[in-house]
């Protein structure tokens, strides 16, 4: 059976933790194939509200086995605490329900310390990283110096927190696809902060895209089906580097964006930059990924906005300017609508056209922050 990856498609925060949450029930497995705890995925169902950094966002659902792929680096202080709090909020959590890659590697405290100490040395030019330590985590793996979970036992305070749920995932994760069951992969951060495809150097330390989901796992292309992109309605971006569809956080839309979308880290709390879909860079990313449906989120957040605005790219007759299409917003709540025929007019003109614009099938539409605010299409 197959596997499916949710990918964000734009600079993270997509809201890919919702969707993982929603869609999780049809999987046996939710596995995380790239990034550490600089990814902050909110959950928000029945069972409350939850901010996930390492532990993939299927763990609400009883039956989902859970998996930290070998392409995570993991703070092991980190995930003690997130185990310990998601069970204090009545989460069960055991080594029948997640499982940690023993060639996952590991974020040591001098990871941390040097990852804060490059910020501060590149002065104007810092990245804006979240100072988890992810960058010097994946350089000592690359450098062939780093340590893997399966050294664990060399720590013996982490080690009985956390040995029993070490194992060899991939073989694992191949049962359960040849047992005729599904897997969900869930990615982190998002299309354009890759190593590779995203606005380097302005980017994190791993292939957040369809290439990580491959050799995060040890899953093959034959196993996967859907490719699912996740965009905003809208564009965000935490950290420092280009942003063509930006709007002054001073801007009645700015502030508006920001308000309304709840726009502050999960992870660290700093305000998002806001701004304007951007097909252009929607496109590379569907490119890049070979997305063949996608998921927009925060519908919502748009309410009200009188004109809206979409990049489609820039023309360079002498100097480049940017081409924007204009779109009549709409005044009405979408808040919690479930129906698509139940959208104002203009809300379902603005989602074709970007259905259009990017020549791929939308097949979610969220409208609240909640598991069950979503239009299925
Ligand atoms: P992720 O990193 O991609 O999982 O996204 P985050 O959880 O960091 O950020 C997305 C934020 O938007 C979270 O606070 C979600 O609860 C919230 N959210 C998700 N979908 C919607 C939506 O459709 N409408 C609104 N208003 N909020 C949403
Ligand atoms: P989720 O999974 C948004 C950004 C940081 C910084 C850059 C490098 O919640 O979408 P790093 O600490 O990885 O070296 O920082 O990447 N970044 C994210 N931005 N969402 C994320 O994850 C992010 N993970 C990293 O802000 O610009
Ligand atoms: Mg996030």
């Amino acid at each position: 059976m197959p596997a499916d990856v949710i990918i964000g498609g734009q600079w993270g925060d997509e809201g890919k933790g919702k969707l993982v949450d929603l869609l999780a029930k049809d999987y046996s497995a939710v596995v995380r194939f790239s990034g550490g705890n600089n990814a902050g995925h909110t959950v928000i169902n029945e069972y409350g509200k939850f901010k996930l950094h390492l532990i993939p966002s299927g763990i609400l659902h009883s039956k989902v086995t859970c998996v930290i792929g070998n392409g995570c680096v993991i703070d092991p202080n980190i995930l003690i605490e997130e185990i310990k709090n998601l069970k204090e909020s009545g989460v069960a959590i055991s080594s029948e329900n997640l499982i940690i890659s023993d060639k996952a590697h590991i974020i040591l405290p001098r990871h941390i310390e040097k990852d804060l100490a490059q910020e501060k040395a590149r002065a104007d030019f810092k990245i804006g990283t979240t100072g988890r330590g992810i960058g010097p985590a994946y350089m000592d793996k690359v450098g062939r110096s780093g340590v893997r979970m399966e050294s664990l036992h060399k720590w013996p305070k982490w080690s009985a927190k956390l040995g029993k749920y070490i194992k060899s995932t991939e073989k694992i994760l191949r049962d359960i696809l040849n047992n005729g069951e599904n897997i969900m992969l869930e990615g982190a951060q998002g299309a354009l902060l890759d190593i590779d495809h995203g606005s380097y150097p302005y980017v994190t330390s791993s292939n957040s895209t369809i290439g990580g989901a491959l050799t995060g796992t040890g899953l093959i292309p034959a196993d996967f089906r859907d490719i699912l992109g996740v965009f905003k309605a809208y564009t965000t971006r935490v950290g420092e580097g280009p942003f063509p569809t930006e709007i002054n956080q001073l801007d009645k839309i700015g502030k508006h964006l920001v308000e309304k979308g709840k726009e502050f880290g999960t992870t660290t709390g700093r305000e998002r930059r806001c701004g304007w879909f951007d097909i252009e860079s929607a496109k590379h990313s569907i490119m890049i990924n070979g997305f063949n449906k996608i998921a927009i989120m925060k519908l919502d957040v748009l309410d009200g906005i009188e004109k809206l605005k979409v990049h489609m790219g820039d023309v360079s007759e002498g100097a480049p300017t940017s081409k924007y299409e204009t779109i009549t917003g709409w005044k009405e709540s979408t808040f919690g609508i479930t129906k698509y025929e139940d959208l104002p007019n203009n809300a379902k003109i603005y989602l074709k056209f970007l259905e259009e614009s990017l020549n791929t099938k939308i097949c979610i539409i969220s409208t609240g922050p909640e598991r069950d605010q979503t239009i299925h299409i």
